[in-house]
């Protein structure tokens, strides 16, 4: 069977090698991939980024089964295009990625069904917002109702960065994206706690959880400096104990695919729910995204000795909903850690074009999975985006995993680099 990965960054990479490894697969196709898939003799890469076009592609390739990483062409609605053409595939369709690309939608959906969440009020008039803010005082969250590639989120401590916060939000210079209805902001609570990814698998009804990580938003270490797509993750990420995943799993994912069911519109994908958990182990709703984290989906991945084919096509079995009821995830009980590579200037200016070196062997428990990176017409690597690489390492705890992934890291010179130097603090407290 051909398959198609469609995105181009360290998921999509982590994605396509894990599919690559199962027996019925002939080719991995990424489109449009990276330098690390671009040298990956079993995957290949497609520079086909048009969802018409991608569609159109896949037909004729008769591609047996696509798995969409990223959020945006899923909020554009490729998932129901490439069924409209009886293709299998594995992502929520455009009505269910409301979950991600609208905040407003995520959070009256979380109250329609009791699903715990910060309190929240959406807001489309700016006066009306700055006057709740004041009634309400810091700190608060004020967060953009569209897709914003994580420029989106204000937690302010002051009420000055609330007031901004809208101001850029709702004003038109910040060139995020609105949903229909025109922009508009969340404003919520403010939650004490540690986060977690909670990421299942759905068919539509059933629910297979994957193992759980912690990724580590913010681009310093110490947990300084602006939120980030993410500079590193773990798994399994031990505040997730056997009581908070039942919590989880109870209070939240159940009633959340459910709920989606009941509305019509049932969620098939991976579905990832952001967690804050309290000091007595309450698990709240952050967020739900509506695909694989990146770069939890690194460690995860590492971990997961099942065949990931089976698995998606379990869960894309045709009929009203797939049969992942029946299957069981085999993981490798030890622990890996990813380190995030990223380039100077990221994340508001990125610098590109600088060549990446001193890349360490791939090995059975250490690998480095590729995002920003680019083969020129040299064969030459180079950095092309703000996250290059995630360095990622098996190990018996996480402390080993954390000295494998930086002992590999140490060896790797992309000028002006920056990462953190302590992934995986949390869970060395634990
Ligand atoms: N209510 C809250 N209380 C405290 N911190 C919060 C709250 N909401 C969000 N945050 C912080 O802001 C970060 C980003 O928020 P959120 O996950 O909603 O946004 P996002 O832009 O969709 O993120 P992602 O890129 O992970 O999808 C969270 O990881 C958390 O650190
Ligand atoms: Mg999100």
């Amino acid at each position: 069977m051909n398959v198609l990965v469609v995105g181009g960054w360290g998921r999509e990479h982590a994605l396509a090698w894990k599919l690559a490894q199962s027996a019925r697969v002939q080719k991995v196709f990424v489109a449009p991939g990276n330098g690390g898939t671009a040298r990956d003799s079993r995957l290949e890469n497609l520079p086909i980024t048009d969802l018409n076009a991608l569609t159109e592609w896949a037909q004729a390739q008769r591609i047996g089964l696509t798995v969409v990483g990223p959020e945006a062409p899923l909020a554009l609605g490729l998932v129901d295009l490439l069924r409209s053409k009886g293709l299998r595939v594995f992502g929520p369709t455009q009505a269910a990625a409301q979950l991600e690309s609208s905040k407003a939608f995520s959070k009256a959906f979380m109250q329609r069904h009791g699903i715990p969440t910060a309190r929240h009020q959406t807001f489309s008039q700016a006066d009306a917002a700055h006057a709740h803010i004041d009634a309400h005082g810091a700190p608060l969250v004020v967060k953009a109702d569209g897709l914003a590639a994580g420029k989106g989120v204000v937690v302010a401590n002051t009420l000055a960065e609330a007031h901004a916060a809208v101001d850029f939000m709702l004003g038109d210079t910040a060139g995020l994206q609105h949903n229909a209805g025109g922009a508009r902001v969340v404003i919520e609570d403010f939650l004490e706690g540690e986060e977690a990814s909670f990421i299942v698998l759905c068919d539509g009804r059933n629910v297979l959880p994957l193992a759980t990580s912690q990724d580590h938003k913010r681009l310093l270490s110490g947990d300084l400096g602006p939120n980030t797509g993410g500079m590193g993750a773990y798994s399994p990420a031990p505040v997730v104990t056997p009581e908070v995943h039942a919590r989880a799993m109870r209070e939240i994912i159940l009633p959340t695919v459910r709920g989606m069911e009941k509305d019509g519109i049932p969620f098939t994908g991976f579905l990832y729910a952001g967690l804050m958990i309290d000091a007595s182990g309450h698990p709240k709703t952050l967020e739900f995204n509506c695909r694989l984290g990146d770069p939890e989906t690194q460690p995860i991945l590492m971990r997961l000795k099942s065949d990931l084919l089976e698995v998606l096509l379990a869960a894309t079995e045709p009929g009203p909903h797939g049969r992942l009821d029946q299957v069981e995830l085999q993981w490798d009980r030890r622990t890996a850690l990813g380190v995030v590579v990223a380039a100077q200037g990221y994340p508001q200016a990125p610098r590109r074009g600088d060549p990446v070196e001193g890349l360490p062997p791939d090995a059975d428990d250490a690998r480095v999975f590729h995002a920003g990176t680019l083969l020129d017409a040299d064969g030459r690597l180079l950095s092309s985006g703000g996250r290059i690489l995630c360095v990622t390492a098996l190990a018996d705890n996480v402390r080993q995993a954390q000295q494998r992934a930086y002992d590999l890291l140490a060896g790797i010179r992309i000028d002006g680099m920056q990462y953190r130097r302590d992934i995986g603090h949390r869970a060395t407290r634990h």
